[in-house]
């Protein structure tokens, strides 16, 4: 399975390609943030999920005092991030069994991962997150915004995959979560990218099962 690839090497490849980037503060990492601050009070805690070194998280933590967990299948990113930010609570694992407790986190946060999730084991990445989120918590999704669900072999090693779709829906099925905010931009840029393929997005939703069901009386 590719979750087995990615915990037996490809995330540490990943790393290994991509670490000197990951603290940089630039527009389109710091975009995310910018979604999240107005929700975030000092003392929340905040998990992401595909975290690598904890880079993004420290800088949420920098600037609205939260607390960050992070979950990863690369065992170099962990161990790195463990040096660089002590304060991070930064774990090897998956999307599809966080080692956390129910109802634990104001904000839940897939930070561009779930393209590379294995389609059978989907639906639990999105029940694990759903099931440590608090409610009136937030689950944020940042990924490819593709007009159309599409398919492309993960080009640094062959048999994977990865699947761009808008995730945000596989929430949004479920009454329980609404639509706060969802900023469109590039990889390259914060503004909007015309070209579907270049595109990425995050979405912020919100968990409130209190507000999910009128009671059927007051619709008649
Ligand atoms: C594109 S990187 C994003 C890293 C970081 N969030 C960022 O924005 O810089 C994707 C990350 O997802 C991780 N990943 C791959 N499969 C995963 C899984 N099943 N569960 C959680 N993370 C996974 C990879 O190891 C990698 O660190």
């Amino acid at each position: 399975m590719q979750k087995e690839a990615f915990l037996a090497g490809e995330g540490d490849a990943w790393f290994q390609r991509n670490h000197a980037a990951l603290g940089l503060q630039t527009a389109v990492r710091l975009r995310p943030l910018q979604l999240f601050l107005p929700y975030l009070a000092p003392g929340d805690e905040a998990l992401e999920i595909g975290c690598a070194d904890g880079s993004n998280l420290a800088a949420l933590a920098r600037q609205c005092g939260v607390r960050g967990c992070g979950v990863d299948p690369s065992r170099q990113a962990i161990e790195a991030g463990k040096r660089k930010y002590p304060m991070l609570d930064l774990r090897q694992g998956t999307a599809e069994a966080l080692p956390f407790d129910e109802g634990r986190f104001k904000l839940v946060w897939f930070g561009f991962c779930l393209y590379l999730l294995d389609r059978s084991e989907l639906m639990r990445a999105i029940a694990e997150a759903d099931r440590v989120c608090a409610e009136g918590g937030f689950i944020a999704i940042t990924d490819f915004d593709p007009v159309l669900p599409c398919r492309r072999p993960y080009h640094h090693r062959p048999g994977l995959f990865s699947w761009k779709m808008d995730y945000s829906r596989l929430f949004l099925a479920n009454p329980a979560y609404v639509l706060v905010a969802k900023a469109s931009y590039g990889h390259g840029a914060e503004t909007f990218h015309p070209d579907p393929g270049e595109r990425i997005a995050t979405w912020l939703l919100h968990k409130s099962l209190a507000h999910a069901y009128f009671p059927e009386e007051e619709q008649r």
